[in-house]
């Protein structure tokens, strides 16, 4: 939306309030800081602490894994030779730990601990693989593959490969075969309690479970990340980001059998721009409130997204039972094509094996702004806002929307939300206000004006 269109907007807000007197239900300052929030350009971005690798390595003390004894022929374990070589490369400054190219290394779950010397530089061009067998796996370290902690300015970059060799894990899972125990599975590419990261330019394949996870982690930048895994893959989130804030994930392409992207508890600042995703479920907040927990999540941002053939587009998703809140996001220049859900809050969300009891507190919902969403949805209800009976979700902002059926005709669902429509806003968002006089009067006011203005 343009910035003419937002004073106009608001500037009829404030009228509003003045004529109606009653307006303070809406909370001017929440949309202004809706409209407001901001996504720094990766480019633009300073983070003073991260190294370049400069081509002519001046400076750099290269630390390559085959000088540790790596095979490199994706049959010898590797495994000895990688931590060996990055204890080399964390204790020394100016430091690069290379995989080189055109070679592949079979590597265990490992962790690589930090701190490390300054200016490090992890530096991926070749692959890694993953033993593909889930019964040689570790059992000491189920949850991990290659999992990345306290490292403070560290750069991430190549164009290598992290291949997870997934396939027998996701056969094992209880979501492919209700027989089999639900476990966990090794998420492939782990960075926890770390800050100042920057990830360029890696491929993620086939993990195990979980692609990518950024966990209790600040100010880290992703770009140009891609992650495949096939569309009927169990849990294979792409990017997962827990408790941790200031994060950038821009130029992204993920494709995989679960979220393509997914923002847990204790997250905040999360921005994302030009991501493009599918198959999978979408871009989701959450879930959060499981088995009566707080969840908090603010301040998330995407701008610029295509999601093609997900269950999902934009989605937030809360157990019942949970307390705490998400509030203060914007979604906004979004294309669909195919997909199910364009627009969902689930306040009803369930993924247990058994049935999910009722209860009565819920996550908080409020302060979301859909903005420029448009395409083609699989399913009638392309909006469909389902919140808590005893929580609701309140100042849902629908603008510019246009969700289209290729056979039939489109509908928003709204139970116990609260919020408006303006600008065009198909299917029609009417349900927001139907509870509240007071917003029945703004919206039709915010047609006439617009009517009038235009
Ligand atoms: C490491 O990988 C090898 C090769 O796949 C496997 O045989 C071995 O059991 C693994 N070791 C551990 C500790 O996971
Ligand atoms: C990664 O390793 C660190 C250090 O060993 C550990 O504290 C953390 O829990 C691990 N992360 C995950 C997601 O397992
Ligand atoms: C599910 O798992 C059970 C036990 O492991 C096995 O006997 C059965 O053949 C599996 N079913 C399918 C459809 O793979
Ligand atoms: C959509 O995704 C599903 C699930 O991954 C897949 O089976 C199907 O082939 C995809 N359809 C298209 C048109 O890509
Ligand atoms: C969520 O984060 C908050 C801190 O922000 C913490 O108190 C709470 O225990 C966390 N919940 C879960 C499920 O980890
Ligand atoms: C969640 O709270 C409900 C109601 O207080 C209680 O019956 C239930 O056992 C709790 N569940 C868990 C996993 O703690
Ligand atoms: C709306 O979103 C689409 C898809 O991202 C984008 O191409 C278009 O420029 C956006 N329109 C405006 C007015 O920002």
């Amino acid at each position: 939306m343009d910035n003419f269109f937002l004073v106009s907007f608001l500037g009829f807000l404030i009228a509003a309030q003045g004529i109606a007197g009653n307006m303070g239900h809406y909370n001017i300052d929440m949309l202004e800081e809706l409209e407001s929030m901001d996504i720094e350009e990766e480019n633009e971005i300073e983070l003073s602490e991260i190294p370049t690798w400069k081509s002519e390595r001046g400076g750099k003390v290269l630390v390559n894994v085959d000088s540790f004894g790596a095979a490199g022929d994706g049959v010898t374990d590797d495994t000895r030779a990688f931590q060996n070589a990055w204890i080399t490369a964390c204790s020394a400054p100016e430091s690069v730990f290379l995989v080189p190219e055109e070679r592949k290394y079979l590597v265990n779950a490992t962790r690589f601990k930090g701190p490390c010397a300054d200016n490090l530089i992890i530096q991926i061009d070749g692959t890694i693989v993953a033993p593909d067998e889930p019964k040689d796996w570790d059992k000491t370290s189920p949850h991990i593959w290659l999992n990345f902690s306290k490292l403070d300015g560290v750069l991430f970059q190549g164009h290598g490969v992290i291949d997870g060799s997934g396939s027998k894990w996701w056969a094992s899972s209880c979501k492919k075969n209700k027989s089999n125990p639900c476990r966990g599975a090794p998420t492939a590419l782990t960075i926890d309690s770390s800050s100042a990261i920057k990830v360029k330019g890696l491929t993620i394949l086939n993990s195990q479970q979980m692609h990518f996870v950024i966990s209790k982690s600040n100010s880290v930048r992703i770009n140009g990340v891609k992650v495949s895994a096939p569309g009927d893959s169990p849990n294979t989130d792409g990017i997962h980001i827990t408790e941790s804030t200031d994060v950038v994930l821009q130029d992204c392409k993920i494709g995989t059998g679960d979220d393509c992207i997914s923002i847990v508890n204790a997250s905040s600042n999360i921005k994302m721009k030009r991501l493009y995703c599918g198959p999978g479920h979408g871009i989701s907040i959450g879930s959060l409130g499981k088995g009566n927990s707080t969840g908090i999540v603010t301040e998330v941002i995407l701008d610029t997204a295509v999601l093609k053939n997900t269950t999902n587009g934009v989605r937030i998703k809360t157990w019942q039972g949970g307390s705490g809140f998400v509030r203060g996001v914007r979604f906004q220049n979004v294309m669909v094509e195919d997909v199910s859900n364009p627009i969902i809050i689930d306040q009803f969300y369930c993924d247990s094996p058994t049935a999910c009891q009722p209860r009565t507190s819920a996550v908080k919902i409020s302060e979301i702004m859909y903005q420029n969403i448009s395409g083609t949805t699989k399913s009638a209800k392309a909006i469909n806002f389902d919140c808590s009976d005893t929580v609701p979700c309140s100042n849902l902002v629908l603008s510019n929307i246009n969700l289209v059926k290729k056979d039939g005709t489109v509908e928003a669902y709204c139970h116990s939300a609260q919020g408006f429509g303006y600008g065009t806003v198909h299917p029609s968002a009417d349900c927001l206000s139907s509870n509240d006089k007071r917003v029945e009067v703004a919206e039709s006011s915010v047609q006439d004006i617009l009517h009038t203005e235009l």
